[in-house]
C-alpha cells in the first residue's frame, strides 16, 4: 500500500516525514510493556505497582455531591470560557488560609485551569518567541519545555542533585544562556525527587529573576502534600508577585486528576496573557467540575487527610528500603521517594547482576520481583517509588509493603 500523504504534512515539531516511523520506545511505554511481561510470566501473583503518579483513592464524597449537584443547575451548563467567580475566590482564601499569601485579588490574579499540565501548554504561547531559553529542572515535568520548543524556543536543563538537594543551581546558568533566557520553571514539592523548596531558595530565585529578567513559573501541583508545617507557596516570598506565577492542582491534592482542575495565580500581567491564550485554546472547564474544585479548595482538611496517608505510607517504605541497603530518607511532601539505584544485586544464591542505569534496575525489579517502579537517569541513576499504590485500608498497606519487604529480602544490593 503506498503512503499516505498525510506522512509528509506532518510538522517537523513532531517528527515530518518521519513522524511515527521511529523504533524508540518511551520509559513509560517500556515500564508497561515489562509490566505485561511480568504478569505474563508470573500468572496469579501480584505486581506491585510503585510507579503510579497518582493518587490510589476517589474524591471526598462531599465533593463528588457538590459536583452532582452543581451538574444539576442550568446555569452551569455552557461554555465556562475564563470561569466564573466561584473558584476564583475560593483560590484567594485556600492561598490565604492553606499557604498564609494574602492579597490575592480573585478578579485579576487568579484564573482557572484544565489541570496544571493545560496550563503548562499554554503558558509558552504568552512568552516564548523562536530562541528564547527556558531554564528547567532535570528529572522533571517537561510539559512546559516541549511546548517552548514547539514555539522555536530552547530548553536549558539545570540537574537536581542530592549535594544541592534537588535544588537547582542557578549561579551555573552559563552567561549567554541568561542574556535570551525568559522563564524559570519550578517545581515543588518536586516530581520525581520529591524535594521540597526553602524560604531561602525561593528569596534567591525572586533575586534572580529580577535581576536577569525572568518570569517565574512555579508548578505546586504537590504544594499541600506535606508532611509537617504548612506548605511553602512561591507567592509567599517576598516580591514573588512581581515576577512570577503559581499553578495550584485539585488532582493531588484532592485526589481529582480525571476532573481536570487548577488555578493560576500570581502576577497579574502574566495571568493576564494566560487567559487570553487560554480563551484561544479551550472554553473553560465545566462550571461544575471548577465549583466542586473549589469546594475541595475551602476544605484543606480534606489534603491534610490524604497527607497523613501518604506519610504514614511513607514510614513503612522508607523503613522497607532502607532495610534492603537503599538511602531512603523520608520526603518532606509529595508521594515521591527517590532513592540512588543500585549498580549491583547479589540474590542468596550468590548470583550476581550488574546494572549500568536506573532503567535496567527498574526492568529487573518488575521482571525478577514483580515491583514496578519509575527509573530516572538524568542526573545521577536514580528510582522513584510512589507511595499512592493500590491499597483500601491499612491492613492492605501493610500486606503490600510486606510484600514489598519478602521480595527484597532475599537479595543484597550493592551501590
Ligand atoms: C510536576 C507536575 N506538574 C503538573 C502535573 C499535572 O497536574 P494536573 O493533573 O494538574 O494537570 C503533574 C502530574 O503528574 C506533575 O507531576
Amino acid at each position: 500500500m503506498s503512503e499516505s500523504y498525510i506522512q509528509d504534512l506532518f510538522a517537523k515539531r513532531i517528527g515530518g516525514s518521519q513522524y511515527g516511523k521511529t523504533d524508540a520506545i518511551y520509559k513509560f511505554e517500556r515500564i508497561k510493556r515489562a509490566k505485561r511481561a511480568a504478569r505474563a510470566a508470573h500468572p496469579g501473583e501480584e505486581i506491585i505497582d510503585l510507579g503510579v503518579g497518582e493518587p490510589d483513592e476517589m474524591a471526598f464524597p462531599e465533593v463528588v455531591r457538590t459536583l452532582c449537584a452543581e451538574a444539576r443547575k442550568p446555569e452551569n451548563r455552557g461554555y465556562a470560557d475564563n470561569g466564573d467567580a466561584v473558584l476564583k475566590e475560593a483560590a484567594a482564601r485556600y492561598l490565604e488560609r492553606v499557604c498564609g499569601v494574602a492579597g490575592i485579588n480573585p478578579e485579576t490574579e487568579v484564573l482557572h485551569s484544565i489541570g496544571s499540565k493545560a496550563a503548562l501548554s499554554i503558558l509558552p504561547a504568552a512568552l516564548i518567541n523562536p530562541g528564547d531559553y527556558v531554564l528547567m529542572t532535570v528529572p522533571g515535568y517537561p510539559v512546559f519545555g516541549t511546548h517552548a520548543a514547539y514555539l522555536g524556543g530552547r530548553v536549558h536543563n539545570l540537574p537536581l542533585t542530592e549535594t544541592n538537594q534537588f535544588l537547582p543551581d542557578l549561579d551555573s546558568v552559563p552567561a549567554e544562556v541568561l542574556k535570551q533566557a525568559k522563564v524559570l520553571v519550578l517545581n515543588y514539592p518536586n516530581n520525581p525527587t520529591g524535594a521540597s523548596p526553602t524560604p531561602e531558595f525561593f528569596a534567591k530565585a525572586v533575586a534572580f529573576a529580577r535581576q536577569h529578567r525572568l518570569v517565574v513559573i512555579h508548578d505546586a501541583a504537590y504544594a499541600a502534600l506535606v508532611f509537617e508545617g504548612r506548605p511553602l507557596s512561591f507567592l509567599a516570598t517576598p516580591g514573588a508577585k512581581e515576577v512570577g506565577i503559581e499553578l495550584h492542582s485539585a488532582s493531588k491534592s484532592f485526589n481529582m486528576t480525571g476532573w481536570r482542575c487548577g488555578f493560576v495565580a500570581g502576577n497579574e500581567l502574566l495571568v493576564r496573557a494566560y487567559g487570553d491564550v487560554k480563551d484561544n485554546t479551550d472554553s473553560g472547564q465545566f462550571l461544575a467540575i471548577q465549583h466542586a474544585a473549589a469546594h475541595g479548595f475551602d476544605h484543606p482538611e480534606i489534603t491534610e487527610k490524604i497527607a497523613v496517608k501518604y506519610s504514614r505510607r511513607m514510614d513503612a517504605l522508607v523503613a522497607v528500603l532502607a532495610k534492603a541497603g537503599f538511602q531512603a530518607r523520608k520526603p518532606r511532601g509529595s508521594f515521591f521517594l527517590y532513592v540512588r539505584a543500585p549498580k549491583a544485586a547479589v540474590s542468596q544464591g550468590g548470583a550476581r547482576i550488574e546494572f549500568r542505569n536506573a532503567e535496567e534496575v527498574s526492568q529487573w525489579l518488575i521482571t525478577e520481583k514483580l515491583i514496578s517502579t519509575v527509573p530516572w537517569d538524568d542526573a545521577g541513576a536514580y528510582l522513584r517509588f510512589s507511595v499512592t499504590y493500590a491499597a483500601k485500608t491499612v491492613a492492605q498497606e501493610r500486606r503490600t509493603v510486606g510484600t514489598v519487604a519478602e521480595r527484597l529480602g532475599d537479595v543484597r544490593f550493592e551501590f
